[in-house]
């Protein structure tokens, strides 16, 4: 009997190994098969991920210390508005490769209490002396050199006119109070993440041959800023001070300016006293669309932004793309055919709208959208030569930053801003610790030829002096019933207007919650080159559908950098993208 139990015992161990061991194999060939669709285990939108929650307010942007700032401001009383702004000037300080004085932007504000949706275009202007061909050499080819990495590539910055008329028009909160914890970080210092730290180590090159730029991102003995050591900017500190004592006139007439032109004229730049102190904003209405019942109010021209998020959702809302599945063959083929439609269109028809007569509303339009629709086989691909001519170009990296706030009244303000490269050209003007854009890139300097996103452009987005380069900034609101349900917007060049059709669709097609749609997968197509980019958690199977039908694939890291906040049941969902670790979501 005791023998007799044993032996069942020993069979029982037996089988349950048994049993053990193939529940081991079974999941070593789950994991392997995961790694082998490209790490899905961590992408894959099945996996569920959680939103923070919050009730009264919250803020997302791109680096945490931004963030705490921005919720300290709510926590005070100040509104969504005061608290962007100070988002906005803090992540100028602990964000150097993206939040800026130095460049421009987009911001839309929605005012709870008037309910009203406006928009605040601060983009960078071409200076007064600016001319069409003025990026030719002699044998009549684009010097990219003198484009991006010279005085000649900066545009008039936008971004401290923008904050400044924010916060005047919209916000309750004084610019010192505003200003406050931007300077104490400037001045104190921060500790310096590994993300900035990789990033100023991989820069090096580029960023170190401007003495002053050096000598704010780099030690004295030429060595690097490592994780956890304190960057102290005092230059930036004291050009924050001339903001906060003397608001945005320091920076366009006073004390700033004069060191800012005093640069331009020691370099050959071509920004003058007289371009900062003509420089506006632009308040104006947002482009609105209609999409499966929910308002799209986005941002319109000088970005093509908003004009061709609606104008791929009118093509899409053509299909059942809730049906056809999330990242299924057919839904990214059917949205590959659609991005490539709406970008051969942007680089005919868009630029500023000051200059040239953009169709906005033929854009927009259902009819335009059910024509293009007809153009598109379900089956298979159309080469972008049948579509329109074009050269491939080169493909940049991230460097442009989005955040987006909601307080406890409603009000929302989505804001992108950026100073085009990471660091912009890299060059810090004498004596302010103020990066300067290589904005002036994002115009056409010879219309045919792709910029550093690959990016083709025509004559509606030729340089001219006083013009805004076309820009693909996104921030965006999604209405529904009227109101506020969620904001986003991400960084990424000409890959921001993909990024924020996909966090649209995987929120109202696929019933994601934010975290999900941040999280999943993304692909990219922009008509030129002719390749659809797709991030890694797309599997090897719908690839090769997508191959079968005649797609050329390019695999990226990581694509875009959203920052989401949704309002639902009077509860506040939000979500920074895991694809930039500094990022932070927090709600109270
Ligand atoms: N500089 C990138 C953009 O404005 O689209």
């Amino acid at each position: 009997m005791t023998c007799g139990t044993n032996v069942d015992i020993g069979i029982l161990i037996y089988i349950d190994m048994k049993r053990f061991l193939f529940f081991v194999f079974l999941m070593t060939c789950i994991v392997h098969q995961a790694t082998l669709l490209g790490q899905s285990a961590i992408y894959d939108a099945h996996v569920i991920h959680h939103p923070v929650v919050g009730q009264k307010g919250m803020v997302s942007s791109q680096h945490f210390l931004a963030t705490q700032v921005g919720l300290e401001i709510l926590k005070k009383g100040g509104n969504a508005v005061d608290a962007a702004v100070a988002v906005g000037f803090s992540l100028a300080v602990v964000l150097p490769r993206a939040g800026n004085l130095g460049g421009g932007g987009f911001m839309i504000i929605h005012d709870a209490e008037h309910h009203r949706t406006l928009t605040l275009n601060y983009r960078e202007t071409a200076a007064k002396k600016s001319y069409r061909d003025m990026y030719l050499d002699s044998d009549n080819n684009v010097d990219r050199r003198r484009i991006v990495a010279s005085h000649l590539g900066v545009g008039v910055p936008g971004s401290v006119a923008g904050m400044v008329e924010a916060l005047k028009k919209y916000g309750t909160m004084s610019l010192k109070d505003v200003l406050a914890p931007a300077i104490r970080l400037a001045e104190e210092g921060f500790e310096v993440t590994y993300e900035l730290s990789e990033m100023l180590k991989r820069y090096k090159s580029r960023l170190s041959v401007w003495t002053e730029t050096a000598k704010i991102f780099y030690k004295a003995d030429g060595s690097f800023y490592e994780h956890g050591d304190i960057l102290i900017q005092k230059d930036l500190a004291w050009s924050l001070k001339q903001i906060a004592n003397h608001g945005a006139q320091a920076f366009y007439s006073g004390a700033i300016a004069r060191r800012l032109v005093a640069d331009m004229e020691e370099h050959g730049g071509l920004i003058t006293m007289e371009d900062l102190s003509h420089y506006v904003v632009e308040e104006g209405e947002p482009v609105w669309g209609e999409y499966r019942g929910y308002q799209i109010a986005s941002m319109p021209p000088p970005s093509s932004g908003g004009v061709h998020i609606i104008q791929m959702l009118n093509i899409l809302e053509g299909y059942p793309i809730g049906y056809l599945g999330h990242n299924a063959a057919e839904t990214l083929h059917l949205m590959t055919e659609t991005m490539k439609l709406a970008y051969a269109d942007r680089s005919e028809h868009l630029g500023d709208p000051n200059f040239w007569d953009v169709p906005v509303d033929g854009l927009i339009s259902k009819a335009y959208a059910d024509e293009l629709r007809r153009e598109i086989s379900r089956y298979t691909t159309r080469p972008s030569g049948e579509i329109k001519a074009g050269h491939p170009g080169d493909y940049e990296s991230q460097q442009t930053t989005q955040f987006t706030v909601i307080d406890s009244a409603g009000n929302v303000v989505t804001n992108t801003y950026t100073l085009n490269f990471s660091f912009g050209t890299g060059i810090v003007a004498k004596g302010t610790g103020i990066l300067l854009n290589n904005e002036m890139d994002d115009f056409s300097a010879k219309p045919g030829e792709p910029n550093a996103f690959g990016l083709l452009g025509g004559e509606a987005n030729a340089v001219q002096p006083g013009k805004r380069p076309l820009s693909s900034m996104s921030p965006t609101i999604v209405f529904k019933d009227g109101h506020p349900y969620f904001a986003t917007g991400s960084p990424g060049g000409s890959r921001i207007i993909t990024t924020v059709l996909q966090i649209i669709l995987n929120i109202i097609d696929h019933h994601m919650n934010v975290a999900e749609a941040t999280h999943a997968p993304r692909i990219h197509h922009q008509w030129y080159p002719d390749i659809l980019f797709i991030e890694k958690g797309i599997g090897y199977d719908t690839q090769s559908l997508l191959r079968s039908r005649g797609h050329k694939i390019n695999l990226k890291s990581v694509m875009g950098s959203t920052q989401t906040i949704m309002l639902k049941n009077g509860m506040l969902f939000g979500a920074s993208d895991p694809r930039r670790t500094d990022g932070a979501t927090l709600g109270f």
